[in-house]
């Protein structure tokens, strides 16, 4: 019905155009083609100065995916874990030892032979951390915030932060760094790890964890003064 309305209407218009009409038409075409070039600068020049703008500052994410135990199809624990106590004033940064996972898929399947590692041929009572951080640059929910992690170094409480894979010969992927800042940020804002908290790693002779270690606990003290 519409098309049938508006049909008649621009035939009309185009059987009604004389020589000026016409002339004034392709004017119009040209200051339109003008005005519409002004507002492409203007907004693209506007992009560029945003783009340049947001350049300076941190590139601090505010956010992070977080895959729960049910999403990653996480078996129950054992019966013997011991709630985790908060805030907490520790955290282990440790590495996997795996291959490094890419897609969501490869890091879902890692976490779920971990935990099934951790507790059959460990005998643990679950997976060994409070969570992971994938390739995919996801965080994934260990024992979370529920259950202490077992340890039994010098600090009895610590929560024990993974990196899904290796890193001797490669750092950490900006994706993963960046999920943990996050991470990081909103725990703390959550009341879950204390601002002034310390950041150990069970690899001290691994240069990437070191720097790792130390850029998440520089983060942190910093954003919180202490
Ligand atoms: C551990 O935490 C759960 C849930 O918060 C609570 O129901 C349980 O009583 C706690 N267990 C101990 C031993 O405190």
């Amino acid at each position: 019905m519409e098309l049938q309305e508006s049909t008649p209407l621009l035939t009309t218009a185009s059987v009604s155009r004389n020589q000026y009409g016409y002339n004034a038409h392709v004017c119009f075409d040209r200051i339109w083609t003008g005005c519409l070039a002004l507002v492409l600068i203007v907004g693209f020049s506007t992009g560029m100065y945003l783009l340049s703008q947001e350049g300076d500052e941190e590139p601090i994410r505010e956010s992070f995916y977080l895959v729960t135990r049910r999403y990653w199809n996480a078996e129950p624990p054992g019966a013997n874990t011991v709630n985790l106590t908060l805030p907490v004033y520790r955290i282990l940064l440790s590495q996997t030892n795996t291959p490094i996972c890419e897609t969501d898929s490869d890091c879902v399947k890692q976490v779920q032979d971990l935990q099934k590692k951790h507790k059959y041929t460990l005998h643990r009572s679950d997976i060994l951390y409070n969570f992971l951080v994938g390739g995919d640059g996801r965080i994934y929910e260990g024992r979370g915030w529920q259950y202490k992690a077992d340890w039994r170094g010098v600090d009895a409480v610590v929560l024990r932060l993974a990196l899904l894979g290796h890193y001797e010969d490669e750092p950490p992927r900006p994706s993963q760094v960046d999920a943990l800042l996050a991470f990081l940020d909103i725990s703390v804002m959550k009341n879950r790890i204390t601002p002034c908290v310390m950041v150990i790693v069970d690899h001290t002779d691994n240069r990437y964890f070191l720097d790792t270690a130390f850029k998440l606990e520089k983060f942190i003290r910093d954003q919180n003064k202490c």
